[in-house]
């Protein structure tokens, strides 16, 4: 810790040390106390759980600093739980007691009343998240190999093509929203939008599709590490796709050309 003394006063960490002996104007050195220099302590995601109700916190499949240095520790822990947390906990009292508790999170999605603001806005940030999750890892990165490879060259021309279409998508989200890669009952791939947490499962929302990878652009997913810097965060946010996971996705999507069940 670098101080100035200045008529005799220091001021340490916890301590104020006043001297009038001496006039000149001196810098000193004053080693940080070991109690200050310590890192922040994190929680771990499987202590995080819902109030009882349909729906659980699906754990999350890593530690929150385990996407670092591509996205931080603190960012995933207050993402993780607190913000999710509370889609999760006002998604479970919005069903309550309603033929809707009975449903999966897919059913409730796809039959959604848009006027239903709270089911919307919940319902949405519960799969939204959940899929974002499973769409990261710390082995992420790199391209997609295999049958999904092949179909975003087919459908996009390129990796990089595909790329930048998810890039531009997220980084000209007005506000908070998401970027998804979905896949149509055809087979066909696409990169679409959506605001707040609405996503493509919904009906009439202008974009349709099974997603089969989630970017969330909320300010609370980047802003402690990337401030106003979203173009940042996605430039990042390759370095961590979970490709294997995607490709899982893309076959039971295949597969059942029905919204498969996230995982
Ligand atoms: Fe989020």
């Amino acid at each position: 810790m670098k101080i100035l003394s200045n008529l005799g006063i220091v001021v340490g960490v916890g301590a104020l040390l006043i001297s009038c002996n001496d006039k000149n104007l001196t810098e000193v050195q004053v080693p940080l106390p070991e109690d200050v220099a310590t890192s922040v302590q994190m929680g771990n995601p499987s202590d995080v759980i819902a109030n009882e109700g349909t729906f659980k916190m699906i754990p999350l499949p890593y530690s929150y600093g385990a996407l670092e240095p591509h996205i931080d520790a603190r960012t995933m822990e207050i993402h993780f739980s607190k913000h999710h947390l509370g889609y999760t906990n006002k998604l479970n009292a919005a069903v309550a007691g309603t033929p809707l508790a009975k449903l999966t999170i897919e059913e409730i999605l796809t039959s959604l009343d848009l006027e239903n603001k709270t089911l919307r806005n919940n319902a949405g940030g519960y799969y939204n998240h959940n899929l974002f999750w499973a769409s990261m890892s710390s082995k992420g990165g790199g391209e997609p190999s295999g049958a999904l490879s092949a179909a975003i060259i087919k459908h996009f021309g390129s990796y990089n093509d595909f790329k930048n279409q998810l890039t531009e998508t997220a980084n000209k989200q007005f506000g908070s929203g998401w970027a998804w890669l979905v896949i149509d009952k055809t087979g066909k791939l696409s990169v679409v939008g959506t605001a707040n947490q609405d996503n493509p499962l919904m009906p009439n929302i202008g974009v349709s599709g099974t997603p089969i990878l989630a970017l969330d652009v909320w300010e609370h997913a980047y802003y402690l590490q990337y401030q106003n810097k979203r173009n940042n965060y996605v430039e990042a946010f390759f370095k961590v796709i979970n490709w294997n996971a995607v490709a899982k996705r893309y076959d039971d999507a295949l597969a059942k050309e029905i919204p498969n069940t996230i995982q």
